[in-house]
């Protein structure tokens, strides 16, 4: 190849390209390997060697040193490990000490996560950088680029390069040298006189590039800096906004308007027959036509008769009192019933009804301290009507509410309500026990403080 192929901008002054190295090429990587160890036994340490594919053995042909790397990576994974460390001990220890489950400020067994990590985190980017760093990379050209038959270095073509940087380089004796192992060709390689800045252009664009990455973060603080009323942006369009009916909005894809179907008469229920089973309402719907009589709805505490409603044509009366209740538990009366009836009494009744069920809980205590006038007093539960009540109408008490007293089925399921009576039954008996209830045995051990009062209080 001729010098006078790298033409100097006109405006320069021109000057001869200067000559970075010899380069040989091969037609096969056995003259390849052969000619490397030339070379190396010879003295040469700036050599490289392009091929193909990777050619066994080449490294040590070359002369190649084990690289530093390794230890490098070590060093740097010891740092990451004693950083975390200290970090830790820093902040957990010294710093910011923090009451957790009583452990051990500073490095405990907890620390070693983070310690791993860290670890991990420094060793890996030294290795990536540190190879980089170490292969003089990222170089986005090199002199031997310069020369056309390089590009068959992908190909089909081996080729061995002397640096003219080598301590022990001579121009005249390195040619001697490569041309004694017989290369298909061998060149002087020029240094690369394109222009070494980057074009205008790509400079121009990249500015603009970044000015545009910056937009999104500029709305975004804007946003956050500033109030309105609009609603937020929506970039995928959630479940905010979808086609949907709300109760009572009409629709024009039925011919009557409604948007909810009736159900289909004749439809049978499987699975949830709630509404008809004692067990979920508190009283048998199947009898409530043979209930007769008013049923009444009172006034707290006072016991008197506030609405009387005649009997419904059938199925849930809702306020209506005079119901075929069940007289007869639906659960067990055992242990673990009654337990689960007292927590759950205490959680959700006891506020206001009291921890012994008269009525005086701290709620109502503190409205009755408000005096506003506008609080009901909680029933006390030891009433003598409430007494009389079947279990099935304190079940309903609790399952739709009663007056003033707001329904408690969405968090008390069936079961629990159900216990939850079982218990108030037992508070009910706890202030009216006779001496019949005390086995027989004990009763003589009993003193007077202790005898259950046959008249309820
Ligand atoms: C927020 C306070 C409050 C809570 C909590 C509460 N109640 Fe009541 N309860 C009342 C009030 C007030 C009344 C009187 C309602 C009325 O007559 O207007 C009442 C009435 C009652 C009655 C008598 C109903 C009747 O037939 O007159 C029963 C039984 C009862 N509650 C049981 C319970 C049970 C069981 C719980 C727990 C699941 C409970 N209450 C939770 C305030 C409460």
């Amino acid at each position: 190849m001729s010098h006078n192929d790298h033409n100097s901008k006109a405006t320069k002054e021109p000057r001869p390209p200067k000559a970075c190295g010899w380069m040989a090429e091969f037609e096969n990587e056995h003259d390849l390997l052969h000619a490397a160890e030339k070379v190396r036994d010879a003295g040469y340490t700036k050599t490289d060697a392009f091929t193909p594919f990777p050619v066994h053995g080449i490294d040590h042909a070359l002369g190649i040193k084990p690289t530093i790397l390794p230890f490098i990576v070590l060093c740097a994974g010891l740092t990451g490990l004693c950083t975390a460390l200290l970090m830790q001990w820093w902040m957990n220890g010294v710093d910011y000490k923090y009451i957790i489950s009583g452990k051990p400020f500073g490095i405990t067994p907890a620390s070693i996560p983070v310690s791993f990590e860290l670890t991990i985190l420094f060793s890996a980017f030294t290795s990536v950088l540190g190879m980089l760093a170490l292969n003089g990379l990222p170089k986005f050209s090199n002199p031997v680029f310069t020369n056309p038959k390089f590009d068959r270095a992908t190909d089909d073509r081996f080729f061995l390069y002397v640096d003219s940087t080598d301590k022990y380089y001579n121009r005249e004796s390195v040619r001697e040298l490569l041309s004694s192992v017989h290369p298909s060709s061998l060149d002087e390689v020029l240094e690369d006189a394109s222009p070494s800045e980057l074009p205008r252009g790509i400079l121009l664009g990249s500015l603009l590039l970044v000015l545009a990455g910056l937009i999104p973060a500029a709305i975004v603080l804007n946003m956050r800096a500033s109030f309105s009323d609009l609603p937020r942006w929506h970039v995928f369009f959630d479940m905010d906004f979808q086609p949907k009916k709300k109760p009572q909005q009409t629709t024009t894809i039925f011919k009557d308007g409604r948007s909810m179907r009736p159900q289909v008469p004749g439809t049978v229920s499987r699975g949830q027959l709630t509404n008809e089973d004692p067990f979920y309402l508190g009283y048998d719907p199947m009898k409530v036509s043979s209930v007769d009589g008013p049923r009444q709805i009172y006034v707290s505490a006072t016991d008197t008769v506030l609405e009387t409603l005649q009997p419904p044509a059938g199925g849930d009366g809702g306020t209506a009192l005079n119901l075929p209740w069940l007289e007869k538990l639906p659960v067990e009366a055992n242990e673990a019933n009654i337990k689960l009836g007292k927590t759950k009494y205490e959680t959700y009744c006891s506020a206001c009804h009291g921890y012994a069920g008269f009525g005086d809980g701290l709620v109502a205590k503190r409205a009755a301290s408000l005096a506003q006038d506008t609080w009901t007093t909680p029933t006390s539960l030891h009433a003598d009507r409430v007494q009389k009540q079947p279990v099935g109408q304190i079940f309903h008490t609790i399952s739709k509410g009663q007056g003033k007293m707001a329904s408690y089925a969405s968090s008390l399921t069936p079961q629990e309500r159900w216990s939850i009576v079982l218990y108030v039954r037992a508070l009910q008996r706890s202030r009216n026990a006779k001496i019949e209830d005390v086995p027989v045995e004990q009763r003589s051990g009993l003193t007077d403080a202790q005898a259950p009062k046959t008249d309820g209080q």
